[in-house]
């Protein structure tokens, strides 16, 4: 078994950003912008916008951090999205969710100029990915098929099987997959709670992506020895042993499905490092203009 080391990856891919940020900064040209909206207090988004604020520094790039409470009306959420859309300074920004009930993740979604969407959620870019256009592709299935490519697993061919089908990670993965590029040129099964015969699906796999958000779900009777594992899961387990009172728990039941695979993403510091990478691969891009 051979750990795929996310958080290494990532630090290699930050630092070759930040030396094309110097590049580009010696050349006269602005450090890239990105803006992150944070509505709440919910615990996990708090952890998420300050590593995105801190991969911003290590970066090279400019960040600004816009919070409201979560009683925010909509119409104010809005009317922010409309001054970022407006603002030249800002290249990209993102709406970190999930957002309060009475708010819709879609109209925020779709009010974003999709040129500025580095999240890669507004159905413009959603589109272009499907049918293989350049455009800024969402953050987690970037940073899975980037750890792919980087650590040279062959995917041409291979029976991939992806557990979850969220608007985030499941779907836009199983595209990405299935695309005739490398890596890519997989077989996709998208299995989810209405899937019949689960294990028949996943034994078959030669990858397994683990989107379910249900702590340690993918058990070692479910996969076939020599395949490859990536899990995505990042349930908050709580863990009175630990300073922060909780610990990240994946999909994947680890110590017992580690020992019969090729290849494996640890939890903490598999996907999670790598998704935060691809938002300022996106960043960067929006900045140099090379997208839109
Ligand atoms: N919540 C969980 N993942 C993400 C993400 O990639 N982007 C945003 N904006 N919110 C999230």
């Amino acid at each position: 078994m051979k750990l795929i080391d996310g958080k290494a990856t990532a630090e290699a891919i930050k630092a070759e950003i930040a030396a094309t940020v110097e590049q580009m900064v010696a050349e006269g040209r602005k450090r890239p912008h990105l803006a992150a909206i944070l509505v709440g207090h919910d615990g996990g988004s708090e952890t998420y916008v300050a590593n995105k604020v801190k991969a911003c520094e290590r970066c090279g790039f400019r960040s600004t951090l816009i919070r409201f409470e979560d009683t925010v009306e909509e119409t104010q959420l809005l009317e922010a999205i409309a001054r970022l859309n407006a603002d030249a300074d800002v290249d990209g920004f993102i709406v970190q969710l999930p957002l309060p009930r009475h708010i819709s993740e879609q109209r925020v979604i779709q009010a974003i100029d999709y040129r500025k969407d580095v999240d890669g959620f507004h159905p413009v870019n959603v589109g272009r990915m499907s049918i293989g256009l350049p455009c800024f592709l969402p953050a987690t299935p970037a940073g899975i098929v980037e750890l792919l490519g980087r650590h040279g697993i062959p995917t041409k061919g291979a029976e991939c099987v992806v557990l979850g089908r969220s608007n985030i990670v499941g779907k836009p993965v199983a595209q990405l997959l299935m695309q005739k590029h490398n890596p890519g040129d997989c077989t996709v099964t998208v299995c989810h709670s209405a899937t019949r015969d689960l294990k028949e699906h996943t034994r078959r796999a030669d990858i397994i992506i683990a989107a379910l958000g249900q702590p340690g779900f993918v058990t070692a009777d479910m996969v076939k020895p020599g395949a490859v594992i990536i899990d995505v899961g990042t349930t908050r387990v709580p863990d009175p042993s630990r300073k922060s009172g909780f610990r990240l728990c994946g999909d994947v039941d680890f110590e017992n499905v580690a020992p019969i695979c090729s290849w494996i993403t640890p939890v903490p510091g598999g996907v999670g490092p790598m998704t935060i990478c691809s938002l300022m691969q996106n960043t960067l891009l929006a900045a140099r203009h090379e997208i839109y």
